[in-house]
């Protein structure tokens, strides 16, 4: 299958062949994403809660995305790398948003995502013009969690809804290749949808959009949160994960592990020699 490039995403709109995203946050992941045929690999902020362990993504660096995405890029995976920029590392001023997008570019994503909608139209254009495809993100933003008070769908009412239409318009003005849209009503996905030149890709829009996003764990049955409404498991393996340790301990605890086949041993002689040393 060819590689998905901003070329593809900007010309691919309306082909007929969904986009399919997945996150991943390390080099096995990476590997997992590349060898299942996905078009594209986020390097989502999520990792502060999927893998992280904390309540919301807020908690996450640009040092840190730069050190995840390095170790998706050492997998060097088909399917282009896209980081996700953290909260606070693009909402200040232009350079300092140039810079941290930079970081993350150097760490070796082809192009950054960030949250919100015509605010941003400034970042998006500065990044554009340094060369940095910028993906955006409308509807639940994670990062505005304590705005929105909790993660919570978007969109439900009429002026929410035209809001998000008007800010997905302001994003592919302002040079986004692509708009996640995450957590709202199908109807206003549709809408966003027809209304941008760029793909839509979805997690919780319903399935009017050119492509769809999970998150890795979530795809796979690998974390242990109840998992959202638009979740669907396509694998169960936090649960192998729990029969494979608790196997192994068993076997340690019985005296079965290691077995001969998994010992090293010295050469006749050397143990001969080191028996007569000790
Ligand atoms: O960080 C992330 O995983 C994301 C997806 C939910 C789109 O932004």
């Amino acid at each position: 299958m060819a590689k998905v490039t901003t070329r593809e995403l900007r010309v691919g709109k309306g082909t007929g062949r969904p986009l399919v995203m997945v996150t991943a946050y390390d080099a096995p992941t990476a590997r997992i994403a590349d060898e299942a045929g996905v078009d594209l690999i986020l390097v989502g902020d999520s990792v502060a809660m999927v893998v992280l362990g904390y309540d919301d993504t807020l908690q996450v660096s640009v040092a840190d995305m730069a050190h995840h995405t390095a170790a998706v890029a050492r997998a060097r995976p088909e399917p282009m790398i896209i980081a996700d920029l953290p909260w606070m590392s693009y909402h200040t001023t232009v350079p300092e948003t140039l810079r941290n997008a930079a970081l993350l570019i150097r760490a070796g994503a082809q192009a950054v995502k960030l949250e919100g909608g015509r605010k941003r139209s400034e970042m998006v254009d500065a990044l554009t013009g340094a060369e940095i495809p910028v993906i955006g993100h409308l509807g639940l933003t994670p990062q505005s969690v304590n705005v929105m008070g909790g993660f919570r769908v978007q969109g439900l009412q009429l002026a929410s809804a035209l809001a998000i239409i008007d800010d997905a318009r302001a994003l592919a003005d302002a040079g986004c290749v692509a708009i996640v849209l995450e957590g709202m009503p199908d109807e206003v996905a549709r809408r966003v949808t027809e209304a941008v030149p760029v793909p839509t890709i979805g997690i919780g829009a319903g399935p009017y959009c050119d492509g769809q996003v999970l998150v890795f764990h979530d795809v796979v049955g690998l974390g242990d949160r109840t998992p959202a409404k638009f979740v669907r498991r396509f694998g169960d393996l936090r649960t192998d994960a729990i029969a494979g340790i608790s196997s192994w301990a068993a076997e340690v605890r019985a005296g079965t592990f290691p077995a001969e086949a998994e010992t090293y041993h010295l050469a006749d002689e050397v143990a001969k020699a080191l028996a007569g040393e000790v």
